[in-house]
């Protein structure tokens, strides 16, 4: 078992897991295997999905489930399962965003999944919180459908852009992708929905793993 599934198993765990300065400063990063990522879901995917109907696994799953559903290839599939990873390297507790806090989860989990996957998966997942602020200053309708809680991250996440950063944003390479799992993010909240189990996306995973 690898260095990480042990700490996952600790009761210190997504402290243990990476004793972090900062999100951008990690001091002792150590890659996940597809193992502890299993691990990671089992022991802490029944948290609550802050201010929303669905846990951290259902919403995960349902995410990777409407992406596979609108035929996504199987990096933006796994990007989709994996995009809120950094929640549970990083617990913050009930709803962080109504005591003011940016977990900046879309960076967490990068260095734990770069010897994993390449930029196909890594970039969407960097890049969904962006694609929030920039679906809300092209989409007029976007803002409106977002939830609370989604609202209430977006401020503190820095926004809606304005014109010449959504400009910047959406010249990104990654852009579409982000934007399509964004998408998909924000309709993975419904409590009745079922999907394929956490197995199911980890096969696709083992397929374009390193
Ligand atoms: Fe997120
Ligand atoms: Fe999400």
């Amino acid at each position: 078992m690898s260095r990480a599934a042990n700490a996952i198993r600790s009761p210190h765990c997504a402290a243990t897991i990476a004793r972090f300065n900062g999100p951008m400063r990690p001091r002792a990063i150590m890659a996940l295997s597809l193992d502890d990522i299993r691990h990671l879901f089992e022991r802490y995917g029944g948290l609550a999905y802050s201010g929303e109907p669905v846990s951290q696994l259902q919403h995960a799953l349902q995410t990777a489930c409407l992406a596979e559903e609108a035929n996504a290839r199987a990096e933006l599939v796994v990007a989709a399962l994996l995009h809120d990873l950094g929640h549970l390297l990083n617990l913050q507790g009930d709803t962080p965003t109504q005591r003011g806090i940016d977990d900046l989860h879309q960076y967490f989990a990068l260095p734990f999944l770069r010897p994993l996957f390449d930029d196909a998966v890594l970039e969407p997942i960097r890049l969904h919180v962006d694609a929030k602020r920039c679906l809300c200053a092209i989409d007029a309708s976007y803002h409106a459908r977002l939830s609370p809680d989604s609202v209430r991250s977006l401020e503190l996440q820095g926004g809606i852009f304005d014109d010449e950063s959504a400009r910047a944003f959406l010249s990104k390479p990654w852009a579409e992708d982000a934007m399509s799992l964004r998408r998909w993010d924000d309709a993975a909240k419904d409590a009745a929905r079922v999907t394929p189990p956490l197995a199911h996306y980890l096969d696709i995973a083992a397929r374009i793993a390193h």
